[in-house]
């Protein structure tokens, strides 16, 4: 279907070549300008929105990062290391634990102490599987020192109290010797924790308990009030940023409300409560439940998802100019905290597992959700994919000793240089690209200045067919040479599997800087990112 639509168009667009046979292809390059001036800079993009998500979740965790300390697969204090090392390379800022909907089910007192001695729960969220408890808030603190990354806890508004709360965060951060202090230190760790982000509840509209905003809103005061870093000597200068339950990505009156509801309240907060940031929750999943497949797709599904997930832009503009409303000076961050990809789960695995392929789509998808938070800099400062391992959109994928990076891990990977780099405003006219009725953006570019001074683009061209040609101006900058890489793959539906791990690895881009100007030539369906100098 795919294939008699490109011949359609060209057909339509005069563009089979007499003598040519009906199955040949036509690839004709289209051109796109930029223009940077590299003396016009916005918001600094903050590395956290480069965040991970991983929840007690299928394999997220168990097996995807946890497999016990008596594991024949290569692990530290049962972390495995393979995924601990690819993980490092992305530089991961921060990681969303323990959920998700298991955040509001969580009762944190089950994973401390003796690992053998540890109560088996269930995760009635999550397949109805047992949960050992056996990965709990001290092997959590070992994985992101593994990894390099910081804690962004949610606490359970759901099910739980502020009490239970207030002593998890007493445990964790306490430097003094109360008796929550020196039951963390005779459990291994005598040092107080840092937790520079809590979450208060997850969804609180829905799997975390139903609320209405209004329920909700006086359960966050009171969260806000008691629930705090007790690590007393470093309050003031260790601020833990206080992350509210906001909207869902759907476009209902109900959600901006809802939005309303928690800004409004914030414009008159008072000492005793407060808040940082507000969450917002948008995956692109198409229709519910799920049913887009993962993988085995074509050119129609590949350009419908597309669509959905640049609804993301819209739906950050909506709900900042609500949070402009209240917050003009723009203290509260929007912390997109679930994002990406929910497809239908691969035949034959647990469906409650959330298991997907991750394609081509999903590096494009990835590139054009962090271009938008880019953008949107100045108000989204934190943004968690979902999820980190296995699991949805996820970086990587295992399967009992083997391991397999996704499009989507080489896509952060060659982002990294955007970590807290400052965004350049680039001008360009991006075309369009056109598979029947859906009308998209061919190319999308961020261009940003890391904190040395160099710069950088990242391009993506959406469009599966044809190459582009791209020419860039810059001003500020005498540019003499460019080098990057470049992430494409031989179809849409392309993936990395555990026997051809590298269909999608990005390779060197060829690019080169002429008249001060630079040149290159992007292959379809691809993310390129450079640095200029
Ligand atoms: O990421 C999977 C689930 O999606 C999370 O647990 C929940 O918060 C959301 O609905």
């Amino acid at each position: 279907m795919a294939f008699n639509f490109a011949i359609a168009r060209m057909i339509l667009f005069g563009l089979a070549l007499p003598g040519m046979s009906l199955t040949a292809t036509v690839v004709r390059a289209q051109s796109v300008r930029l223009t940077i001036d590299t003396y016009k800079t916005g918001a600094k993009i903050d590395r956290n929105i480069f965040g991970q998500f991983a929840e007690h979740l299928g394999k997220g965790i168990y097996e995807g990062v946890w497999v016990g300390r008596d594991s024949k697969i290569p692990n530290t204090r049962g972390i495995r290391n393979d995924v601990v090392q690819a993980l490092r390379a992305l530089r991961v800022p921060n990681v969303r634990w323990p959920g998700g909907c298991f955040a509001d089910e969580y009762h944190w007192r089950k994973g401390i102490g003796p690992s053998s001695q540890r109560a088996v729960t269930l995760n009635s969220n999550w397949g109805g599987v047992t949960e050992p408890n056996t990965f709990g808030t001290h092997e959590f603190m070992d994985f992101l020192n593994q990894i390099g990354a910081e804690a962004y806890i949610s606490v359970n508004v759901g099910s739980g109290t502020p009490q239970e709360a207030a002593e998890w965060l007493e445990y964790m951060t306490t430097a003094q010797a109360t008796t929550l202090g020196k039951e963390r230190a005779a459990n291994g760790h005598p040092d107080s924790y840092r937790i520079p982000y809590l979450g208060i509840g997850n969804e609180s509209w829905d799997c975390g308990g139903n609320m209405t905003a209004d329920y909700y809103l006086s359960q966050l005061k009171i969260y806000s009030r008691f629930v705090r870093n007790f690590n007393l000597a470093q309050q003031d200068q260790d601020k833990m940023l206080r992350i509210a339950v906001g909207p869902s990505g759907e476009d209902s009156p109900r959600w901006t409300e809802w939005t309303e509801t928690i800004m409004k309240a914030y414009q008159q907060h008072t000492w005793s409560w407060d808040i940082d940031g507000l969450s917002v929750h948008s995956y692109t999943v198409g229709k519910w439940p799920p049913s887009y497949a993962s993988s085995g797709f074509g050119e129609a599904e590949y350009a419908q998802i597309l669509k959905f997930t640049l609804q993301m832009d819209g739906l950050i503009a909506k709900h900042s100019a609500i949070m402009d409303k209240y917050d003009p000076q723009k203290k509260v961050a929007m912390v997109v905290d679930e994002w990406g990809s929910w497809y239908a789960p691969l035949p034959g695995s647990n469906p409650g597992f959330l298991v997907q392929q991750n394609s081509q789509r999903d590096a494009i998808l990835a590139a054009l959700n962090l271009n938008i938070f880019a953008r949107h800099a100045d108000r989204v400062r934190m943004a968690n994919i979902a999820q980190m391992v296995n699991v949805l959109q996820a970086m990587v994928m295992t399967d009992k000793e083997k391991m397999v990076l996704s499009p989507t891990y080489h896509v952060f990977k060659m982002y990294v240089p955007f970590q807290d780099a400052t965004f350049v405003p680039v001008v360009f006219d991006a075309g369009t690209y056109t598979y029947g009725d859906i009308t998209l953006p061919r190319v999308d570019v961020i261009a940003a200045k890391d904190k040395a001074g160099k710069l950088w683009l990242a391009i993506t061209n959406v469009d599966p067919n044809q190459p582009l040609n791209l020419e860039a101006n810059i001003s500020g900058l005498v540019a003499k040479s460019v080098v990057g890489e470049t992430l494409t793959a031989p179809k849409v539906d392309s993936v990395n599997t555990f026997d051809s791990p590298n269909t999608v690895a990005p390779k060197p881009i060829s690019a080169k800087v002429a008249g001060g100007k630079l040149i290159m030539k992007l292959d379809p369906k691809s993310v390129t990112v450079v640095s200029v100098e």
